[in-house]
């Protein structure tokens, strides 16, 4: 039960950019049969444009309170059998912390730095890494953002040597004990 005394069952993953959130979140959806929602597609879609126009038009601060404000409207909403995406730093703030873990079941897909590096290397949509050492900024990022991950996180998945396949499986089964576990 969550704090306003409801059961959900909903999954939230969460991680770094280039860990997967996308590619299992539809895997997900294919498997459970749930509704699927990525939040920076629902930010891009109600500013009408791309992530990257948004910080260069409003700055991360703008993009945050966006992000901040899409995760309070699914509460709002009151979401159930979902499985939402998250962008790399929708845990930074205290108060999406809280609303990820109320939402769901959250799960950390986590990512060493070769495997992110080679995953975004020839990707321009992520404004954040659009610099000339990418590599270090994600090494920098990642040690501020473990330990936040962690935090937030009610199951953590290694990524590494799973396809998507495998890695959809282990969170199903994970996520129907919890939901048992969590059930009114
Ligand atoms: C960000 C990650 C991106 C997107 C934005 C900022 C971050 O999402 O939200 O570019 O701060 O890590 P993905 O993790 O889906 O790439």
């Amino acid at each position: 039960m969550n704090h306003t005394g409801t059961s959900v069952r909903n999954i939230i993953l969460i991680g770094f950019m280039g860990c997967g959130k996308s590619t299992i979140g539809r895997e997900l959806k294919r498997m459970m049969g749930f509704v699927w929602i990525d939040t920076d597609a629902e930010i891009e879609a109600r500013a009408q444009c791309s992530i990257t126009d948004i910080f260069a038009q409003i700055g991360e601060e703008g993009f945050r309170d966006m992000e901040t404000q899409v995760l309070r409207d699914l509460i709002e909403n009151k979401m159930q059998s979902t499985i939402i995406s998250t962008g790399g730093g929708a845990v930074l703030r205290e108060e999406n912390r809280k609303l990820l873990r109320q939402l769901g079941y959250v799960v950390w897909l986590r990512a060493g730095v070769d495997t992110i590096y080679q995953r975004t290397k020839k990707n321009r949509t992520r404004p954040i890494l659009q610099t000339d050492n990418p590599r270090t900024v994600i090494e920098d990022l990642l040690a501020l953002r473990e330990p936040i991950y962690r935090e937030c996180a009610h199951l953590i998945i290694d990524v590494a040597g799973l396809n998507r396949t495998e890695i959809s499986a282990g969170i199903v089964e994970s996520a129907r004990y919890f939901f048992a576990q969590h059930s009114e």
